[in-house]
């Protein structure tokens, strides 16, 4: 694997690959005082975010450290992004500097997929870390680890999510979270159901391998987990849905609702987090709730992405 850009056609086996590994270091970490592999020493991997990122950021630079790379966080208002830069000359100046990995986060819908592109012949590899409204394939890796855990009732490795019955419910038309996790869950064998207004629903929908449903009470007695999906507000231009309230109403995940997911469902969400709109306070703060676990399991999966394009490589050479 030399990039990892998307989660559409990802071939399963590349998957439970990466989960394997993230889970092993995951193991391998746990309880250490000193939480540092060799393995890419010499290495260096250049954060590229073009969008606002608290989670997404801090764990690959984290993954990177403990990998014992040397991570360079650039941001674009810190950058020559803010002159005018092109992301091509920007890409190809971080190439030319030294950079084996650039993980970038972009508002354009596709812009990974360049990146990986312009940098064809320079040997760098891209991680797509969230671009505009497409993918975030690390997001549902991670999705997918806390899944395989919960799940599995605590050991990961080897679990697949054969016939797991997975909710994902909100804003789907703006979400890469959705988009991605739709396309690793349902190659991992899983059933996902996609809950949403109308007007929250790409209009394709009807093609993807996904049962759709406007019903969220109707959907929860029959799901393993349920994914809550923030309203992307800094996407929408014009009235989605009428109001917050509303909103929340519908799909929001309350209490009483939290009451009709069986009693081994768990709950997730890919942060940052609208509490009292798509998911209530206390739900979130609850034990069936996998959320901070989430955050934990993106570090090991984004260490496990990082072996996988940058380290691995070399070994099979
Ligand atoms: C998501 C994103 O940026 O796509 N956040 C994340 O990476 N954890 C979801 C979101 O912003 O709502």
């Amino acid at each position: 694997m030399r990039h990892l850009l998307g989660t559409e056609g990802i071939d399963p086996a590349d998957a439970v690959a990466i989960l394997d590994t993230a889970a092993g270091l995951k193991q391998s970490l746990e309880g250490r005082e000193v939480r540092k592999l060799p393995t890419l020493r010499g290495r260096t991997v250049i954060t590229m975010f073009y969008e606002n990122s608290t989670r997404t950021r801090v764990s690959f630079e984290i993954a990177g450290k403990w990998m014992s790379a040397d991570v360079v966080n650039v941001s674009s208002s810190g950058s020559s992004v803010s002159k005018g830069e092109s992301l091509r000359d920007t890409a190809l100046t971080l190439a030319a500097a030294g950079a084996d990995c650039v993980v970038v986060r972009h508002p354009a819908s596709g812009a990974a997929h360049r990146l990986a592109g312009w940098l064809k012949d320079v040997g760098t590899s891209v991680v797509n870390a969230g671009d505009g409204m497409h993918e975030h394939p690390t997001q549902a890796l991670l999705d997918a680890a806390t899944l395989r855990e919960r799940l599995a009732g605590g050991d990961a490795t080897g679990q697949d999510l054969r016939d797991r019955r997975i909710a994902i419910v909100g804003d789907v038309l703006h979400s890469r979270v959705a988009r991605s996790n739709v396309h690793l869950l349902t190659a991992l064998g899983a059933h996902v159901t996609l809950v949403a207004p109308p007007t929250l629903l790409p209009t394709g929908v009807g093609a993807w391998p996904v049962t759709v449903s406007h019903d969220l009470d109707a959907e929860l007695p029959s799901q393993d987990a349920v994914m809550l999906l923030r309203v992307q507000a800094e996407r929408m231009h014009g009235g989605f849905f009428p109001s917050a309230r509303e909103y929340s109403i519908a799909y929001g995940l309350n209490e009483r609702r939290l009451g009709l997911l069986p009693e081994h469902a768990v709950v997730l969400h890919p942060g940052p987090m609208l509490r009292g709109m798509e998911i209530a306070s206390s739900v979130a703060d609850s034990p069936r709730a996998a959320i901070t676990e989430q955050v934990r399991n993106g570090v090991h999966v984004r260490m496990a992405v990082l072996y996988h394009l940058l380290a691995h490589e070399e070994e099979n050479a």
